[in-house]
Formats: C-alpha cells, sequence, structure tokens
C-alpha cells in the first residue's frame, strides 16, 4: 500500500522514500517528513510543536501555553494572514475586500486512479501503478475550499503534487496567489540548485547556499523561458554527485512561475512553487474551481546523479507520451544553418538526397516555407505555402522527399503574427494586447490571443489543412517571443489578469489537437532553442531543441545542466557548420558529433560542403547512433566532470542491462605536456569484463571502477573520445 493512514497521520510510501503529514488538533495539514524510507508513522518526538516569542498564537489555540504556532509550524499548504509569516501558497479576495485565507481539514479520499487537471498537462499512469491521497480543506468565513492531492508513483520513488481551489460560496471569488507546493523542510543547512541561461546559454547551474531571507527564481516573460527554468533541486549543503541526500521539484507548466526558498528566522526552509502570482488572477464564480500546475518531486538518499537518474525514468514514463515515447527517433537535417531563408525545393530536395547518401533520415523544412517569408519581418499567421520558393507547393516537395525514402519535418510558429501577413490584415483584434497602450514588438511579431477560441481555430483550420495534405512525420514547434503588454480583448475588466494563464491553457489546447489529430507525428518543441524546455511541453512533445547555440563546446555546458532534469531522449542536438555561426570556433567534426551524440541527433549544415573525409565520418556516426541511441537514450545517465570552470567535460552513460558503457571525454582547454588523463567508471559490473570497441582493448569491470581508464589524443582543444564499453 502506497498510503497508509493511522489516526491523523498519512504517509506515503514508495521503494525508497517516505512522505509523511499529520492533521493537527485545529485542523491544520503539518508537514512531518520527506526523505528516506522510515517505518515509523509517529515522528511527533522529533518534530515537536514550538512556540516563539513575536510568533502569534491561533485563537483556538489548544494549549495553554503558546507553543501552538502557525508560524513555527511545518505545514502543507498555507493560507495567508493569519499568523504564518511565512510565503503564503494561496491567498484570495473576497466581496468583503478581506484576503486572508484559514484553511482546516475536512475529509480526506484515497483514489486508485490519478485525477486529471482541467486543461493542463500532468503526469500519467498508464498501468495502474499510483494512489492518490487528496486531502480537502475548507476556509468557511472566505467559502473556499481546497483539495491538496498527492499521486504516489511507489515504484519510480515519484511523487506529485497539485491543489485544487474551488468556491463554495454564492458570491465571486478572486484567487491572487493558487501555488502548487509548499514544503517546510527542518533546520538544517540547504543549498539551492537552479538552472539560469539566456537565448543560446540555456540551463546553466547555479549552486548556491539557502541564507536567511527569501531566495529563488521566477518567470514573468509568458513563457517558463530560456532565463529560468522550473526546475530546482534543494540538497544538503554537503550533497555531491555520488553522495547525500537531495530532492528535485519540477513544475509541469510553461507560463510565468516561481519558486520560493525561505530560509526562516530558526533555520528551517519553506519552498513553494507554482504559477507566479505576479500579474495572475483568476476570478471563480459558486461552484467553479481553479487547479493548480502540478509538480513532480523525487528524493535520492545517493547523491545528484541518483536523484538525475530516477528523475529521468519519471519523465521518460510518466510525462513524455505518445507514439514516439520510446521509439528510436529519425537522424534528421534540417536546413536552418544550412540555407537559413535563402532555399528553393532544388536546394531542399539536394541536401535530402546528400543527407540520405550519408544514413540521414529525415529532412527538416525550417522557417521560410510560407507566405511570402524571406526574413523574418514577415508572414506568421499565413500558414500556406509560398508558390515563389517552392513552385510545386509543400506537397510537390514532400512527395519528392518521399521519393528519396526520407522522412519529411516541418516548421510552424502557431502562436505567432507578423504585422505584415494576411491574417492581420483580416484580424489585427487577434493580437495579445491591452486597448491604448502600443503594442512591443519581439523579432518584429506579435503574440496571438490564445485565450480566445476563435483564434486556435482559425490557427488550426490552417495548420491541419497542411498536414491533411502533406506526408508530414516531424513537426518542431517554435516560439520566439516573449510575451508584454498582455491582455485579452474580450475578457471582462475583472478578468483581465486571467490572460498569462488563459494564455498558456490555449497553446497547450492547440497543441493537443495537433497531437492528437496526428498521433504519428514527432513533434519537437522549440522556443528560440531552449526557451520552453519544460515539463509542461514534454506532455506532447518527446524531444526539444535544446538550444540555438550548436557550438559543441558550449553545448558541454547546456547538456550538463539540462541532465539533471531531462534524459537525452528530450535534448534535440545537431552538428553544425564551423566556424560555428554563434561562436565562430572551428571544432572537429568528431567532436561536434560525439557530443550532439548525447541528445536526440542530427545534423544541421550544408552538408555537400563536407570533405570526403568529413562525409564518411558522418556516415559512422550515423551508423554508430542507430545502433546504439536507444541504449544511450535509455540508460542511466552519470556527470563526470563539469564543463563550468575546467579545461575538460566528462559524462557517460551505462545501458539498463550494465552490457554498454559510453563514455565521453572533451578537452576544453588543451594543454602542452599535460597530466595523464585517467577517468574511472565506478558503476561498471564487477561481474563484468568489458571491451572497448575501438580499440578492441579488455578490462574488468573492477579495472573500470577503481584504475579507471587512460583517455588517449585529447591533448588538443576541442579534441573529444567517445568511448564504448561491451560486456564481453
Ligand atoms: C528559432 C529556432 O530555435 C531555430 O532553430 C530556427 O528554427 C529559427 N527560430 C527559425 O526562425
Amino acid at each position: 500500500m502506497a498510503i497508509t493512514k493511522k489516526e491523523n497521520v498519512f504517509k506515503l510510501d514508495t521503494k525508497n522514500t517516505s512522505y509523511l503529514l499529520k492533521i493537527t488538533e485545529l485542523g491544520y495539514v503539518m508537514h512531518v517528513y520527506y526523505g528516506a524510507k522510515v517505518e515509523d508513522m509517529d515522528l511527533s518526538e522529533i518534530y515537536p510543536y514550538r512556540g516563539r516569542a513575536f510568533s502569534p498564537n491561533m485563537a483556538d489555540n489548544p494549549y495553554s501555553d503558546d507553543r501552538y504556532s502557525l508560524d513555527t509550524l511545518p505545514q502543507e499548504y498555507v493560507g495567508s494572514g493569519c499568523s504564518d509569516f511565512r510565503a503564503a501558497s494561496v491567498t484570495a479576495l473576497d466581496q468583503s475586500g478581506y484576503n486572508s485565507v484559514d484553511l482546516r481539514y475536512t475529509a480526506y479520499e484515497i483514489l486508485e486512479t490519478k485525477p486529471s487537471l482541467e486543461g493542463l498537462p500532468s503526469t500519467y499512469d498508464e498501468k495502474g501503478e499510483t494512489q492518490t491521497l487528496a486531502i480537502h480543506l475548507v476556509d468557511e468565513l472566505r467559502k473556499m475550499k481546497v483539495t491538496l492531492f498527492y499521486t504516489v508513483f511507489a515504484e519510480k520513488d515519484l511523487i506529485t503534487r497539485s491543489a485544487k481551489v474551488e468556491n463554495i460560496g454564492e458570491d465571486s471569488l478572486y484567487l491572487e496567489k493558487a501555488m502548487s507546493v509548499c514544503m517546510d523542510f527542518p533546520a538544517s543547512s540547504y543549498d539551492l540548485i537552479q538552472f539560469h541561461g539566456s537565448w543560446a546559454n540555456e540551463r546553466q547551474e547555479q549552486r548556491s547556499k539557502i541564507a536567511y531571507g527569501l531566495q529563488g527564481f521566477s518567470s514573468k516573460r509568458g513563457t517558463s523561458s530560456h532565463q529560468h527554468n522550473p526546475f530546482c533541486i534543494v540538497c544538503d549543503h554537503e550533497t555531491t554527485e555520488k553522495w547525500g541526500a537531495a530532492y528535485a521539484f519540477g513544475l509541469v507548466y510553461s507560463g510565468n512561475h516561481l519558486l520560493q526558498v525561505e530560509k526562516t528566522q530558526t533555520d528551517e526552509v519553506r519552498l513553494t512553487m507554482g504559477i507566479n502570482p505576479d500579474d495572475f488572477g483568476w476570478k471563480l464564480e459558486k461552484n467553479q474551481a481553479f487547479d493548480t500546475p502540478e509538480v513532480m518531486m523525487i528524493f535520492s538518499n545517493h547523491g545528484l546523479n541518483d536523484l538525475s537518474q530516477i528523475y529521468h525514468t519519471a519523465v521518460r514514463k510518466h510525462i513524455c507520451r505518445g507514439e514516439w515515447r520510446d521509439k528510436q527517433r529519425p537522424i534528421l537535417v534540417n536546413n536552418w544553418e544550412a540555407t537559413y531563408f535563402d532555399f528553393d525545393e532544388d536546394k531542399i530536395v539536394d541536401l535530402a538526397t546528400k543527407a540520405k547518401s550519408l544514413g540521414i533520415e529525415m529532412i527538416v523544412l525550417d522557417d521560410g516555407w510560407f507566405g511570402h517569408r524571406n526574413d523574418d519581418t514577415t508572414s506568421l499567421g499565413d500558414w500556406f505555402t509560398d508558390y515563389h520558393k517552392l513552385p510545386n507547393g509543400l506537397e510537390g516537395l514532400s512527395h519528392k522527399i518521399k521519393e528519396i525514402d526520407m522522412k519529411f519535418g516541418l516548421w510552424i510558429e502557431p502562436e505567432m503574427i507578423s504585422e505584415d501577413s494576411e491574417l492581420y490584415r483580416k484580424h489585427p483584434d487577434w493580437v495579445l494586447s491591452q486597448e491604448g497602450r502600443s503594442r512591443s514588438k519581439g523579432r518584429t511579431q506579435y503574440v496571438l490571443d490564445f485565450t480566445r477560441e476563435e483564434v486556435i481555430d482559425g490557427i488550426w483550420e490552417q495548420l491541419d489543412l497542411v498536414l491533411k495534405n502533406n506526408p508530414i512525420d516531424y513537426i518542431k514547434w517554435d516560439m520566439n517571443r516573449h510575451l508584454t503588454e498582455v491582455g485579452s480583448l474580450m475578457l471582462a475588466k475583472d478578468c483581465k489578469k486571467e490572460t498569462y494563464h488563459r494564455q498558456v491553457l490555449g497553446v497547450y489546447q492547440l497543441m493537443n489537437r495537433l497531437v492528437t489529430s496526428y498521433p504519428h507525428i514527432l513533434l519537437e518543441n522549440c522556443s528560440g532553442g531552449g526557451g520552453r524546455f519544460d515539463l509542461g511541453m514534454l506532455c506532447y512533445s518527446p524531444q526539444i531543441w535544446t538550444s540555438d547555440d550548436t557550438d559543441a563546446i558550449e553545448r558541454l555546458s547546456i547538456q550538463y545542466g539540462s541532465s539533471y532534469a531531462y534524459p537525452l531522449s528530450c535534448m534535440g542536438a545537431h552538428v553544425s557548420a564551423v566556424p560555428n555561426h554563434q561562436t565562430g570556433r572551428i571544432t572537429p567534426i568528431k567532436t561536434r558529433g560525439d557530443v550532439a551524440m548525447f541528445g536526440v541527433f542530427g545534423y544541421e549544415l550544408d552538408l555537400a560542403r563536407l570533405t570526403t573525409e568529413e562525409q564518411d565520418i558522418v556516415k559512422k556516426q550515423c551508423a554508430f547512433y542507430k545502433e546504439n541511441a536507444l541504449l544511450m537514450q535509455q540508460g542511466k545517465f552519470y556527470r563526470i566532470q563539469t564543463p563550468k570552470d575546467s579545461s575538460y567535460a566528462a559524462w557517460s552513460v551505462v545501458s539498463e542491462d550494465e552490457k554498454h558503457i559510453y563514455l565521453l571525454y572533451v578537452t576544453i582547454k588543451g594543454r602542452a605536456n599535460g597530466p595523464q588523463k585517467v577517468v574511472k567508471l565506478p558503476y561498471a559490473n564487477y561481474n563484468m569484463k568489458y571491451r572497448e570497441v575501438e580499440s578492441n582493448r579488455s578490462y574488468y569491470g573492477s579495472t573500470l571502477c577503481h584504475a579507471g581508464v587512460l583517455i588517449a589524443d585529447v591533448e588538443q582543444d576541442y579534441q573529444s573520445q567517445l568511448l564504448h564499453f561491451v560486456c564481453e
């Protein structure tokens, strides 16, 4: 049983973790414990009530002393304004104009099927392997009900949380803040690991000590953003990749978010995660409810690598879905960095023909095939073929691609509209905007108002036609600007603050139409690279374009950072031309291939410009990837050496059956006459003997573990080795 109840204590157990909460005498839901598995139901000795000066007590405090205060009580979901001075989980305004919230327990349920969330993607349970605890709380004065959901994926060491807020009164209730999760950690010394970035520099890890006061990260850009990924790790200060306690929290959401950690006056830490309350509001009429996005939580007592490995399995099996979830993805060539907007049918067919001869399986036609789009200033919203570029239409081109037995993929950016477009001339009011306020442009484009059903329908009709009439195997869904002057003309005055969230729901709705109407299509998300690399998007697309930075050396830290949360099967990674278009760096094609191989592999360059020798390398890369990709993507990923401030980077994958080990070593800064490069693989199986495929040299598992392997020919800048050890 994953969920047990004894008296007023609930216990959630996974294979290796336990989560305990307790209903207090006054009906507050107290957080008791989350961590490595424990047997006891009652841990109240370790977590007693504790009063503090200047921590007020509730009016109905059952004790004669001051020990019972919300300000010191570790809690699961916190109202506001009633003597807990830390971050609230929920605030709401009713007709009285007051917004304090005081939530008390009324009932619980244990559900055998996982409830879904209204309009939102969430984890799923296809094998009936979960139990869900629903705890009902009510604020009688505010006429508000909150249900806390805890779904336990026992075998996966995964617990998910979300909250439903309902108006149980007669009058309207205005939600001002509704977080997904609150977690109070006991007093200790913790670190926060977060993933910041910018365009072409996504998911750079930053580890900092959780200090007194508030810290965290957020997005107010309307998307999850390049700047702050909605994922974090809280770990003991001493935790390393191989050792120690660590917690991961990932929000299944693609819009504005907030993560806060708050170290209190007495060293506890409160974590809250959810939709950013800035610019958020939601009106609830009588009996209406609001679902918060879900948070995926994982704990490991064995360091950050183990934490990521558990997380990866959860993402691969309970977030990603559809026909392509477990399938080997085709090796693609994308024409963007090969031609940009300057292409025609012949160029694309030539690129596809060359790609086919090298072992590539799919060509993706990127931006510029529609309207009259020869640069990025026009035509978004006009999803019909540009016959100047493609005189035989998309149909003619796609059939030629099929004739050479290649798959065909297409780029779209459905959420956007250019001022210079037929769509804008017809529907200038379809833009997200606020009356009277001039509209900012980003990449010379506006954002469509996806809070409106007719706008979504209008875009879908066009896309549906394209997909119906062409043999399309893959879609790259791009999104190239953040949201400004956010408002919808159609929303009532007291609902304008709903726009940001409704916009995200609209995007999900359109994505859902695409994947349910065309389930065979492999969808790859993208937002100027990895600007919307989040668990919400992964519910629709099993892979996301990791970054517009295709430089192999820069990719090391981007992919390294991404690997904390996201498995290799989610990360689009391409070999591009040198000098690299973003950095000007010249790296060997071997290194570019070796790095991209640890992701969903492809090319993004004019293949005809490669030398014969380079083309031979490409052939070998494709052959290797076809044979090994699935083993790599479904294996355990180990971070070995961070590229940050280091002269080299290294990582490794061990296949599920431990019979294959893949090790990547890349020199970032070569050193003449430098030290020997030896890497230990402590996770090699002791009982196996391995052969390294390229050198044909044999190693006992114990040798790889303890003595390590010597890495040759990596003295110079940007040289790499991808070693493949196979059990003999
Ligand atoms: C941004 C994407 O990240 C690129 O890969 C490319 O598709 C361009 N947009 C096209 O405009």
